[in-house]
């Protein structure tokens, strides 16, 4: 199955995208992680990322594709995937479906993960990371276990959330029509506890 999981920054798509691998036995993409492990790799193409993603600026297409298109070629991927936080513009839409069409493969459910500014503000100055892992957390609504060191993201200040919230009305959501017409959308409730979300998103997926 290949599930796109839209929403705004916070919105807790990588969350929910985690509690859903085991039960889709697909795996998960981010292209943030994605960006962030080339960042961290300290690559040239990592530091191109940098100056986008601590701007809170969306990285140009053609960047994203390229990624995507490396990671779609690797063998857990073959089945389907769900990808989280692409696509995030009308190109990258587009893109998308020719990739998964060359492979046989289309695009089962767009689900939408409503939730106002401000709880994500509070979700994403709140949340915190596991360097080793990659797991997440908040300090708030899903604190670490004792012992776990974490870190904050460097995009995750107030104001680079509200630019990035921008973006996403801006140059995202405008991006749902296009699934509207093809029928694929289910839209979820995102406020509430993280087993309520889950349960609204298996809902929505029939499972
Ligand atoms: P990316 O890493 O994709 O960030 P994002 O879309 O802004 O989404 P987040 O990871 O911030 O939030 P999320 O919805 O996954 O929420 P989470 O589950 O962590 O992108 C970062 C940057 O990379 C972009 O700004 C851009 O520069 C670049 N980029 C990435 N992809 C790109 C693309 N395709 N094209 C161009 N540029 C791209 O949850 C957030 C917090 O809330 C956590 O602490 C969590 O524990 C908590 N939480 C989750 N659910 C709940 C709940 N129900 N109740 C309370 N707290 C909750």
């Amino acid at each position: 199955m290949d599930l796109v999981l839209f929403g705004p920054p916070g919105a807790g798509k990588g969350t929910q995208a985690e509690r859903l691998v085991e039960k889709l036995d697909v795996p998960q993409i981010s292209t943030g992680d994605l960006m962030r492990a080339e960042r961290k790799s300290g690559s040239d193409l990592g530091k191109k990322f940098d100056e986008y993603m601590s701007a809170g600026k969306l990285v140009p297409d053609e960047l994203v594709l390229e990624l995507m298109k490396k990671r779609l070629s690797q063998s857990d991927a073959q089945k389907g995937a769900i990808f989280d936080g692409f696509p995030r513009t009308q190109p990258q839409a587009e893109a998308l479906d020719a990739l998964l069409s060359e492979m046989g493969r289309k695009i089962a459910k767009v689900v939408v993960i409503e939730v106002p500014v401000e709880d994500i503000v509070e979700r994403i100055t709140g949340r915190r990371v596991d360097p080793k892992t990659g797991q997440t957390y908040h300090v708030r609504y899903n604190p670490p276990p004792s012992g776990v060191e974490v870190e904050q993201r460097k995009d995750d200040t107030e104001e680079v959330v509200r630019t990035r919230f921008e973006g996403y009305k801006k140059k995202t959501e405008p991006v749902l029509p296009y699934y509207e017409k093809k029928g694929l959308v289910a839209r979820v409730d995102g406020v509430g506890s993280l087993d309520e979300v889950t349960k609204r998103i298996e809902t929505a997926l029939g499972l």
